[in-house]
């Protein structure tokens, strides 16, 4: 979709990336690390400094400590973690439950880990403008064949919050089944309404089996570097950092410390982020409220955290994206690609607004002018 806005000359509310730089104390870490000479392979588990910074961030903002040195390992970003994390613990025939709709390398790291895909449905729900799920379903997902349970929270596409009661019935089941637990918290930060990030790590029995992935890509606006990086139980986290010392062993030695400097900056960046983020998804929410298509309203799903929106335009959202270029000048992306059967989420489209407010509130009107 990126490259059909760069085509078209649309404006790009499609592909999930800030259109501007992170903090400048972060960027300026990096340049430093590359004029102090951090230019070479850095260490296989990531460099000792951002591994420091991993596990005080973790205990300054969630209360859960894990040693740098054992139970934290840097990766080349959210994604190679969740990538390695699959194939060190996964056999052949292995089920993976996941909550479907899914950012897209779940199923391909599970395929390629030779296990297969269990899906449980995330529903919108027009009434409390959420999407959930039916317990029984994730219940009947649990069986012998199931070896992991994969947990995006905050979710993308959706922008779902796992609740305390969610989490709690996901813990519940694992402890049960003796399931492994993964968790995919690249926006950790990004939790609108003073809500609450939760992690599934601290749930009872949960600890010893749970890996938590994150990375600096969303939280320092450089999704580009590819910093990510998985904490956990140090027996685990050492079968993935064996299994990522043959994807790619290294990466981005001078970003590490850069990001290891974002970890540690003062709690106000991290208060201004996700406010300007939740000023952004009020200015797009409110310009799309009472849009329509062929005169059906609009459902609006407004995110509860990440920076997406997701929009029920009540047609094919496959269609309507590929014409969005030029019916509105706008590229979204449908929401039917995250899902594992593309009927699910036909209708859905998800606009992404970490962009410049002139940007959103120019596709805004050009949206309004197309479906007002
Ligand atoms: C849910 C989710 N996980 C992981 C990633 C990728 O993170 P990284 O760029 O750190 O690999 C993304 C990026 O869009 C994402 O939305």
């Amino acid at each position: 979709m990126s490259a059909l806005a760069v085509k078209t000359g649309a404006l790009n509310l499609g592909q999930g990336f800030p259109d501007s730089d992170g903090p400048i104390e972060v960027s300026n870490a990096a340049i430093e690390a590359i004029r102090s000479g951090v230019n070479q392979y850095s260490p296989g588990p990531g460099h000792p400094d951002l591994r420091h910074a991993i596990a005080e961030h973790q205990e300054r903002f969630w209360n859960v400590s894990f040693d740098p040195d054992s139970e934290v390992l840097v990766t080349a970003g959210a994604t190679e973690a969740l990538a390695a994390s699959l194939l060190a613990l996964c056999e052949l025939g292995d089920e993976v439950v996941v909550f479907d709709p899914t950012y897209d390398s779940y199923a391909a790291g599970i395929s390629m880990a030779g296990a297969r895909i269990r899906g449980v449905l995330l529903s919108p729900d027009p009434e409390t403008g959420r999407f959930g799920f039916d317990p029984d379903e994730l219940r009947r997902a649990f069986n012998p064949k199931t070896r992991l349970i994969l947990v995006n929270t905050p979710h993308n596409p959706t922008g779902k919050v796992f609740t305390d009661e969610e989490l709690t019935l996901i813990a519940e089941l694992c402890v049960e089944h003796d399931v492994l637990a993964i968790t995919d918290e690249v926006y950790e930060h990004l939790v609108f309404d003073d809500g609450t990030h939760r992690l599934l790590c601290t749930y009872p029995g949960m600890t010893e089996r749970t890996l938590t992935v994150s990375s600096g890509g969303k939280t320092f606006s450089f999704t580009g570097w590819k910093i990510g990086w998985v904490c956990g139980p140090a027996p685990i986290v050492a079968a993935v950092r064996t299994a990522k010392q043959f994807l790619t062993f290294v990466n981005g030695a001078p970003f590490q410390p850069a990001i290891a400097t974002g970890l540690r900056l003062g709690d106000d960046y991290f208060t201004n982020f996700v406010a300007e983020m939740q000023a952004k998804r009020e200015l797009l929410t409110g310009a799309l409220d009472g849009l329509t298509t062929d005169g059906h309203p609009w459902d609006i799903y407004s995110p509860e955290g990440t920076y997406f929106l997701t929009v029920d335009v009540h047609t094919d959202g496959i269609d309507f994206c590929m014409a969005l270029p030029e019916t509105a000048g706008v590229v979204a992306v449908p929401s039917a690609v995250f899902y594992q059967d593309r009927r699910d989420g036909a209708s859905l489209v998800r606009f992404c607004f970490a962009k410049h407010d002139t940007m959103l509130t120019d596709a805004s009107a050009r949206l309004a002018d197309a479906f007002g």
